[in-house]
């Protein structure tokens, strides 16, 4: 499948040189304002298909979008050390009315997969920007925030993260809820698991856990200047699970008609991935303290999103 990122940054590069080395984009087009950084990204990431399956890697204009099957919205401007992804808003909200016409006059059947910051009301303003249903406009959400749960939480019960079953819903970011209810390992609830592995989880463990996910990316950006190689992780496989139809239940932000009483509002929540985009959407059982924290997830992002399109 021919994929199109507009924005050369750290994080479309990246995804693009994920999907060329995971094979899950055939061709990679990169767009951007800047074309001389899409021409040196796109020579680069061409430098590593020989090292992986056969991809096509150049960089265009948005006419060269034509055919793409997704097209990946990394384009704005990331996040400074210590400042919260919805104070990011303002700057990149503007970014994205001239990006999204330009993206559909070139692609008109493509999937819209949301990276920018932030995330869940940057999905929210793309879909209305677009036109396009919900399902058509894909924020990746807390697939990475998920990853973070599964590695930390495997870590500490010394299994592989393939072998953890463990979401996180709501907000990409400081109001994110970590589903403790849900999460399992070896068929069992998880604190089960954990005393049968020999590892029983304290309060102390999972208040880490829960902070090592929350902060990660602070962690990161305050290190390098920026995250990269997680979200592009999280891209490349929202790509596969589009281009192979698989149906695969993946966390990622769609504008949703109601949660838990707030309306139209975009955050993650457990979804079918297939060819068409998001095919279902399976809320999860929440205990007490989930619900309420995703609730407040919930109003959170329509404080934001009610703030910029005033
Ligand atoms: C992070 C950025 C992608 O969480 O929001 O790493």
């Amino acid at each position: 499948m021919k994929v199109g990122i507009v924005g050369a940054g750290a994080v479309g590069a990246t995804a693009g040189f994920a999907m060329v080395m995971s094979g899950s984009a055939s061709e990679v087009v990169l767009v951007d304002m800047n074309e001389k950084l899409a021409a040196a990204q796109a020579q680069d990431i061409a430098h590593a298909v020989p090292f992986a399956r056969a991809a096509q890697v150049r960089h265009g204009g948005y006419a060269a979008l034509a055919g793409a099957g997704v097209v990946v919205l990394a384009a704005g401007v990331a996040q400074r050390p210590g400042e919260t992804r919805l104070q990011l808003l303002e700057r990149n909200a503007a970014v994205f009315g001239a990006i999204i016409p330009a993206v559909l006059a070139a692609a008109p059947e493509a999937i819209l997969l949301v990276a920018t910051n932030p995330l869940d009301v940057m999905t929210q303003i793309a879909t209305r920007i677009s036109g396009l249903p919900p399902s058509r406009v894909i924020g990746s959400g807390t697939i990475l925030d998920t990853a973070r749960f599964r590695a930390l939480l495997a870590d500490r019960l010394g299994v592989t993260a393939k072998s953890v079953h463990a979401h996180v819903v709501g907000e990409h970011g400081d109001s994110e809820v970590l589903l403790w209810s849900g999460a399992t390992v070896a068929c069992l609830p998880v604190d089960r698991g954990a005393e049968r592995l020999k590892r029983p989880l304290t309060a102390e463990d999972r208040a880490a856990i829960d902070e090592g996910v929350r902060r990660a990316a602070y962690r990161i950006i305050d290190g390098k200047g920026h995250t990269a190689f997680g979200i592009a992780g999280g891209l490349s496989r929202i790509v596969a699970a589009i281009a192979g139809d698989e149906r695969a239940v993946l966390t990622c932000s769609i504008l949703n008609d109601e949660v838990l009483g707030v309306p139209d509002v975009a955050l993650s929540l457990p979804r079918v991935i297939g060819a068409g985009g998001v095919l279902e959407t399976v809320m999860p059982d929440l205990s007490e303290e989930e619900a309420a924290a995703l609730k407040r997830s919930a109003e959170i992002l329509k404080e934001a999103v009610t703030s910029v399109e005033k």
